[in-house]
């Protein structure tokens, strides 16, 4: 399955035993725990505060699934270490205990409405998290020696949003000057710059990947394609924020996954690596591509499109992102696998398959699909 170019069945190369993936239980954290745990042989440790967008179904059905084909319940090479970030000893503990060969830096808070409404938590995590991780990964990395020192990475996962908002022409690259303008794409910047100085300053092997949108399986619904699947199918009124001409890039998640991985095990140290799938769309377009899914797979006797309406524009919404990945793809032969049309028809898919999981992770979460992020 694996296009990476490590030994046979593997997704790492050789003498990665250990790998802490901070985030592990959040939507792309878990695809790649998934992934290294069916195309790895790697003990992988997952740190996470298992929050509100935190979900283990998939992982433990992997789990499962890998102890059926022979591995046998105490073959279970995943673990999940439950820490905040916040806690400056826990992570420290933690990370003695994972005792990685390779730290994957997903944890995150993620919504830039729930940054409108509450931007403690996101100084919390994605700042202050950032810099306790650093500092308990650099003390376990200046403990180790031989060729695992020498082996030994911090990968930290990043987003476009850092660069800003485009006009109507141009691409991100790992040279456009940093200008985030929303509490989240801030506090992400910020942790941007602080791996970089612990890079510069105290050798730290770190490497920065700055993704667009991901979609895909077993994301917390409270983004625009879940959303408006949800809200599609239960023939609810589909929120879009101010004219819907806002351009997102979009990437389907396996495809990111497969991009982390390469720039974790190869990427160049101290260098960033930009990663999107030429996937531009307004969000009009993906409302409305959602929508005539919705009329093939679940036929309501009008479009479903009917349904889509124009609410309040979020504060300081950007208004175009957009990715060139030429760094990734000529450094590290990165592609990706899905096109955004085969991506959504599967996601849409997959949506209204687990109507029951998303109900119960809404419920868990205390969230109904309301609207989040209008400043007061
Ligand atoms: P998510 O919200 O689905 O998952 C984030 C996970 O991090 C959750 O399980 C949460 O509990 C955990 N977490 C948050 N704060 C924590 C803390 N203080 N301590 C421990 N765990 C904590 O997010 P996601 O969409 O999977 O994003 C993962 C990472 O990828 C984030 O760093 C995000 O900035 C970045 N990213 C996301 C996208 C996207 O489109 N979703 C695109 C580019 C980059
Ligand atoms: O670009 C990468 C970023 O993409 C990641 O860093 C973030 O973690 C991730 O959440 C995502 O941020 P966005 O703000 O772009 O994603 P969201 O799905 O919240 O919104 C996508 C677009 O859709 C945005 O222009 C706002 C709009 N929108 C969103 C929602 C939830 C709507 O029109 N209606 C909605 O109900």
């Amino acid at each position: 399955m694996t296009s990476l170019p490590f030994p046979a069945g593997s997704c790492l190369p050789e003498g990665i035993e250990r790998v802490l993936v901070t985030g592990g239980a959040g939507f792309i954290g878990g695809a790649v725990v998934r992934r290294l745990l069916r195309e790895s042989r790697a003990q992988v440790i997952t740190l996470d505060k298992c929050g509100y967008a935190s979900d283990l179904t998939s992982i433990e059905a992997v789990e499962r699934e890998l102890a059926e084909a022979g591995g046998g319940p105490e073959g279970n090479r995943h673990r999940l270490l439950r820490v905040d970030l916040a806690d400056a000893e826990a992570v420290d503990a933690a990370v003695r205990e994972a005792d990685p060969d390779l730290v994957m830096h997903l944890a995150a808070e993620s919504h830039v409405d729930r940054s409108i409404e509450g931007p403690g938590a996101f100084i919390s995590s994605n700042i202050s998290g950032t810099f306790h991780l650093l500092q308990a990964v650099r003390q376990h990395w200046q403990g180790l020696s031989g060729a695992r020192r020498e082996r030994f990475r911090m990968h930290h996962i990043s987003t476009d949003e850092v660069f800003g908002s485009l006009g109507p022409e141009g691409r991100f690259s790992e040279t456009t000057p940093y200008d985030p303008r929303s509490p989240y794409s801030a506090s992400k910047a910020a942790s941007d710059h602080l791996v970089q100085a612990w890079h510069h300053t105290y050798g730290l092997p770190v490497v920065l990947t700055n993704c667009s949108n991901n979609y895909g399986p077993w994301q917390f619904p409270e983004k625009l394609i879940p959303v408006v699947i949800l809200k599609a199918a239960a023939g609810e009124p589909i929120p879009l924020y101010g004219d819907g001409a806002n351009v997102r890039d979009w990437l389907y998640v396996e495809d990111h996954v497969d991009a982390l991985l390469l720039a974790a095990t190869r990427g160049q140290l101290g260098r960033s690596y930009c990663v999107g799938g030429h996937g531009e769309r307004t969000n009009r377009q993906v409302v409305e591509a959602i929508c005539a899914q919705l009329d093939a797979l679940r036929p309501a006797g009008a479009t479903h499109s009917r349904l889509i309406t124009r609410v309040d524009d979020r504060p300081g919404h950007d208004r175009r992102y957009a990715i060139d990945p030429a760094r990734i793809t000529s450094e590290l032969g990165w592609q990706p696998r899905h096109s955004f049309e085969d991506g959504l028809a599967a996601t849409v898919r997959w949506y209204l398959d687990q109507l029951d999981w998303c109900e119960r992770v809404r419920q868990q979460a205390g969230y109904s699909g309301e609207r989040l992020g209008v400043a007061g």
